[in-house]
């Protein structure tokens, strides 16, 4: 696997396989790899000729100065999982080489951030949109993977691509799960031994919400008792357990009252203070 920390460095191994006609897929991440990631970086194997991954840890879309200080790094470890998943380039600027100071450009995401994780998060959606922007450019992959667990970062980053005319192509690939249905996710291992126990219950309960909305029950009913179970085994186990929305949504990311085909249940909520999402189609 090569490695490069300057965009000029990543497009010289690039610019060689483009003149070889290979095609490249591209799987942007903020590195503290799980099996989630691996699973986008299988997808990209499977349909290119060289895989391309990038960790930077991505400072602007962190609206909580704690959260990015308490994001886990583990690049050494990183990197042997990129070896053995067989990656052709590691790409891991530094911030000061990915958004040179003073700033003067950011995207700005119109209204759609406007809701769900951009309601809790602000500014969070810009910051994306900037560093994925930035990374396209200096990649120019042929196919981009994103993964479904971020659904709206999905529906963010696909809106830009559109609009600004992007050559990419954007891939959206399922949700990677632990067997108990706990989604794969860097956060997973702040967990405390309770709150890891309390985790899967969220997607297990929206589960059942889901097949009781498309038998015709009220979706506010069914999600409301989902998330009171929820509640009540945190409480059981010690665990803090808040939410910031459970929710039934349509593409555009407005709520819905009613089942319609394409729908999706998005959920956020803290157990002991590491925050998780999730989402699935009802
Ligand atoms: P990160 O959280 O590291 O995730 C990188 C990619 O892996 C994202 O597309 C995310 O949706 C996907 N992913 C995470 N957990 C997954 C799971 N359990 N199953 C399937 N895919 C999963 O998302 C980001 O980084 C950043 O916002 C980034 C796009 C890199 C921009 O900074």
């Amino acid at each position: 696997m090569e490695s490069s920390y300057r965009p000029e460095e990543a497009r010289e191994v690039l610019d060689q396989w483009r003149l070889q006609r290979r095609s490249i897929g591209f799987v942007p991440t903020m590195g503290a790899l799980h099996a989630g990631h691996l699973s986008l970086i299988e997808r990209a194997k499977g349909e290119n000729d060289k895989v391309v991954v990038s960790i930077f840890v991505n400072p602007l879309q962190f609206n909580d100065q704690s959260d990015f200080d308490n994001y886990p790094s583990t690049l050494e470890q990183d990197r042997t999982l990129l070896e053995d998943a067989a990656v052709d380039l590691l790409f891991a600027p530094t911030a000061s080489v990915m958004h040179p100071m003073p700033m003067n450009f950011k995207v700005a995401v119109g209204p759609m951030a406007e809701a769900y994780e951009g309601y809790y998060r602000p500014g969070h959606f810009d910051g994306v949109a900037t560093v994925v922007a930035k990374l396209l450019l200096i990649v120019g992959a042929s196919r981009v993977y994103f993964g479904e667990k971020d659904i709206q970062q999905c529906s963010v980053v696909r809106r830009m691509v559109e609009e600004f005319h992007f050559p990419n192509r954007i891939e959206v690939v399922s949700t990677y799960r632990e067997e108990d249905g706990l989604a794969f996710s860097s956060r997973n291992v702040r967990l405390t031994a309770s709150s890891r126990r309390v985790a899967p219950l969220m997607y297990q309960n929206l589960q059942k919400a889901a097949k009781s909305i498309r038998e015709g029950q009220d979706p506010s009913f069914v999600i409301n008792s989902a998330i009171e179970e929820v509640a009540t085994v945190a409480k059981e186990a010690n665990v803090d357990f808040q939410f910031d929305y459970v929710d039934l949504v349509d593409e555009t990311f407005g709520p819905v009252a009613q089942f319609s085909e394409g729908l999706r249940i998005v959920a956020a909520w803290t157990l002991d203070g590491v925050r998780l999402i999730d989402n699935l189609s009802v």
